[in-house]
């Protein structure tokens, strides 16, 4: 979605959504073995893959990663959850980004999600959701930060 800005009431400046989003898939994907398929959606969806990396969450980074719901009643089985095998994440470039990845990724639910999305096709459950998408321009610079070094990116 572009946004529009109005400064002094009269001047537009269009700020064009950014190129860039940040991804994870999560452990119960990794461990039934979805990753290849996974990243088969979402090369076919058009990204482009900027940074990949296979590793393990400590308890302490899923806290500060999903730190936004630490007032949500799920909150700690969600970080059991993130840190009970390895994950994969990824910087993914496109137009639109952030919004075309939710779009491929699917309803937080996958029961909810619609066919042929990501959830839809690999999730068990809505805490095992198979993977994560940033939600925000601002959340992807600052999760993809979390993740990888100038050295990682292609
Ligand atoms: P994500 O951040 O992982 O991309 O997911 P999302 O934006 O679609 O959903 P969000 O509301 O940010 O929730 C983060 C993750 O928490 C788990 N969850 N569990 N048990 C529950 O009721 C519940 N609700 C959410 C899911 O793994 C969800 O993706
Ligand atoms: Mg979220």
């Amino acid at each position: 979605m572009t946004k529009i800005f109005l400064i002094s009431g009269n001047l537009k400046i269009t700020a064009m959504p950014g190129k860039h989003t940040f991804s994870m898939i999560k452990p119960k994907a990794v461990k039934n073995m979805h990753i290849g398929r996974i990243i088969n959606d979402i090369l076919n969806a058009g990204f482009q893959l900027r940074a990949m990396k296979y590793t393990r969450l400590t308890t302490e980074q899923a806290k500060k990663f999903y730190a936004v719901h630490k007032e949500r009643p799920f909150y700690n089985d969600l970080v059991k959850f993130m840190t009970s095998g390895p994950i994969v994440a990824f910087l993914l470039e496109k137009e639109n980004a952030v919004e075309d990845f939710r779009k491929l990724i699917g309803n937080t639910d996958p029961k909810k999600a619609e066919k042929g999305t990501i959830r839809a096709k690999y999730a068990e459950s809505l805490q095992e959701n198979a993977i994560h998408g940033s939600d925000s321009d601002d959340n992807a610079k600052i999760e993809s930060d979390f993740f990888f070094s100038e050295m990682d990116k292609y």
